[in-house]
């Protein structure tokens, strides 16, 4: 994965770093994300290669929840011709979504929306959930394990959360494990870059 021109190669996905001048007239343009969105986080290496390893449907509908810049739906959208949503409370991140999007040759439709305000009605249109190092402060592991538990009732065939491995994290996963049937697992990435952390999965692999 050599870095040329502020821009990586990874998972088959072309993504740019903070400094490439693209990213530069973003941040000017719509302003500095606020919510951590502000890069890609490398936590979604562990999303992208337990997808890799688990592969959803092809075409099946994905909802990639605290998106951020979006990899992680674009690499569904990319690898499986998922249709897919990002959702983020924080709008700023979108238009790096887009551009990602478009770098990478597909589509992805953005939502604003917060983790609590998602419905089980809205959730029941998705086949696969996933989000990637968004469960990051103590206040944020109550809705997303809410979320979860509305996910699996509404008929989501998978949610599957990654995280650097937060105590936060750790929490809503234990807590998922035990009363929701999911699995919580470590999980490392060597290439195309180091990644540790963790896996959440909720429902059936593949969605
Ligand atoms: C650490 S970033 C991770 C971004 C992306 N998933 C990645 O791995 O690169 C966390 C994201 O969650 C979003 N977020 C934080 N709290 C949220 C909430 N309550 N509802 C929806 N999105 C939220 C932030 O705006 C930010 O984009």
């Amino acid at each position: 994965m050599p870095d040329s021109n502020h821009t990586r190669r990874l998972f088959g996905l072309t993504v740019r770093q903070n400094a490439h001048p693209d990213m530069r007239r973003l941040r000017r343009e719509a302003g500095e994300p606020s919510l951590h969105g502000n890069k890609f986080w490398k936590s979604s290496c562990l999303t992208m290669d337990y997808l890799k390893r688990h592969p959803l449907k092809p075409g099946a509908r994905v909802l990639d929840l605290g998106c951020g810049w979006g990899l992680g739906g674009i690499f569904c959208a990319k690898q499986f011709a998922a249709r897919v949503t990002g959702l983020d409370a924080d709008p700023s991140v979108f238009p790096f979504v887009h551009y990602h999007a478009e770098l990478n040759g597909v589509t992805v439709q953005t939502w604003r929306c917060r983790y609590e305000r998602v419905t089980g009605d809205d959730l029941a249109r998705y086949d696969a959930i996933i989000g990637t190092d968004i469960c990051f402060w103590d206040k944020l592991e109550a809705p997303l394990y809410n979320l979860t538990r509305r996910a699996l009732k509404a008929g989501v065939g998978c949610v599957v959360l990654a995280d650097p491995g937060r105590s936060p994290f750790r929490r809503l996963a234990e807590r998922a494990e035990d009363k929701l049937g999911a699995e919580y697992r470590e999980w490392t990435v060597k290439q195309p870059m180091k990644a540790t952390g963790c896996l959440m999965i909720a429902g059936q692999a593949g969605g």
